[in-house]
This record gives C-alpha cells, structure tokens and sequence, in this order.
C-alpha cells in the first residue's frame, strides 16, 4: 500500500510538469508503456493507452476509422495528430473512434494522445494506401535465335517500391523481381523483360507473370494468363 501511495504522488508530481514537445518526440519515449498490456481495472492500473488498428494499408480514397482507446478514469483531454482530412468522431467510456476520410499519401502516421492525471501518453497508428495491379498481362513470348523474349506488363499499380513481379514455368520460377529501388509515389506502370534460353525442358510449359504487393501485414497478388512456350519455327 505504501508504495501504490507513492507511485501515485509521483504521478501528481509529474502532473505538475507535463513535458511540452511535438507527440512525435513524445511517442518515441512513451510508446513502450503505451502499447504494454492492460492491466486488470482499477484505480491503481498504471495508464495506458492503445490505437487499433496499429498499422492498416487501403487503397487510395479510402476512409479509416482508428479507435483510440486508454484505461484512464478521468481523461483531461484526447487529441489526434493528422495531416489526413478528419471526418466524424464517435466516442465512448475509454475511447474515442476517429475517421480519416479520403487517405491518399502513401504512408502516413497518425498520433492520438491522452492526458490523465497531468500524464500525457502518445499511440501511434501507421497508414499506408495501395493499388492493386489494373491488369498483369504477358505478351506472346518472341523467339529469336535460340532465345525467348519473356516481356510482362503490370499496369496501374501502386506503390511500385513493394512490388515483386515474378515469371514462372509450371510450379518453377524463371525470374524474379523485386523493384524496390523504385521509390516514386505515383500510380506506375512496369514492364519486365526476360530473355529465356530456348531449352526442350522449357517447350509447352505454361508460362505466367505474378505481381505480388507486399504491404505490412498484407499481400496482394495478381497473375497474367498463362502462355505457352512453342517451338517456333527454328528446331532446337
Ligand atoms: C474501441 O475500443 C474499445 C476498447 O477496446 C472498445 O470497448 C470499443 O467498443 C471500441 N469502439 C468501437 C467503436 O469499436
Ligand atoms: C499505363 O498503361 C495504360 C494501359 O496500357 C495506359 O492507358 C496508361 O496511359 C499508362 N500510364 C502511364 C503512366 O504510362
């Protein structure tokens, strides 16, 4: 009893000093007893705050709603931090469910914070946007020489920095890729080119192009139709 007695002073003492600063700065600090697990209710539960969903992606437009929620008896304030387009606010005993409308930036980070007792904690919520691929499309592969020229095409996609395009034959991987190094912020087209060594192993495989997005937590995929390897008119 004795030290919840002092914990709580030390609270109050704190409470007197609330530390000033971006939440930005603050989050860094608070976040490890921010995202600590609950404690059962009661007065002496030391004060936490979450937000869900921590990290969402969608595709540009959307809205999303994050509910802010905290174990605080008597909450003084709760704020969120957003350059998004805010919409309605609902709230209830512990939380607070903000909707962002309109989410467009590829990734942006929303802090909501509370204010118990003069203590102010920071949660922070990750949102990024994606565009599934329009069409993945392989043309008719072009044989020359001994060669193939394996050419893919992933149109409207987004964003172009987490895609992997990959080429497979049958169950087997040809050629993959991952455009990582691409970090423009804009709806993309991309076309992957192969070329293929002409070999009988090859010869009436169905070949296809896979498109994978791979956000936090979510893989998107798209695959072209499949197309066979022939044998042209130059035998092997
Ligand atoms: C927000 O989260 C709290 C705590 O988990 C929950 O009780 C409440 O129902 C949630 N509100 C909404 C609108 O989902
Ligand atoms: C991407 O491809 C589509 C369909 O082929 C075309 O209509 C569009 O103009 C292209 N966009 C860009 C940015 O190249």
């Amino acid at each position: 009893m004795g030290s919840l007695f002092l914990l709580s002073l030390l609270l109050l003492l704190v409470a007197d000093n609330p530390g000033g600063g971006s939440p930005r700065g603050r989050n860094s600090e608070e976040r490890v007893q921010g995202s600590s697990p609950p404690t059962p209710s009661g007065t002496s539960a030391p004060f936490w705050i979450g937000i869900s969903p921590e990290l969402v992606a969608v595709p540009p437009g959307s809205s999303v709603w994050l509910n802010c929620s905290n174990n605080c008896p008597l909450p003084e304030g709760s704020r969120l931090y957003t350059q998004l387009q805010r919409g309605k606010t609902l709230s209830g005993p512990g939380w607070v469910y903000y909707q962002l409308l309109n989410v467009r930036a590829w990734s942006s980070d929303v802090y909501c914070s509370v204010t118990c007792a003069g203590k102010t904690l920071t949660a922070t919520a990750r949102i990024n946007t994606y565009k599934r691929p329009h069409s993945v499309v392989l043309e008719p592969p072009v044989l020359e020489g001994n060669e193939y020229t394996l050419r893919c095409h992933v149109t409207h996609v987004f964003p172009v920095g987490l895609l992997v395009v990959t080429l497979r034959s049958g169950d087997k991987v040809i050629y993959s890729e991952s455009l990582e190094r691409y970090t423009d912020l804009h709806l993309a087209n991309v076309t992957l080119t192969h070329v293929l060594r002409a070999r009988p192993c090859n010869l009436w495989q169905p070949v296809t192009c896979h498109a994978r997005l791979s956000l936090d937590g979510l893989v998107v995929r798209s695959n072209s139709a499949p197309v066979m390897l022939t044998p042209g008119e130059v035998p092997l």
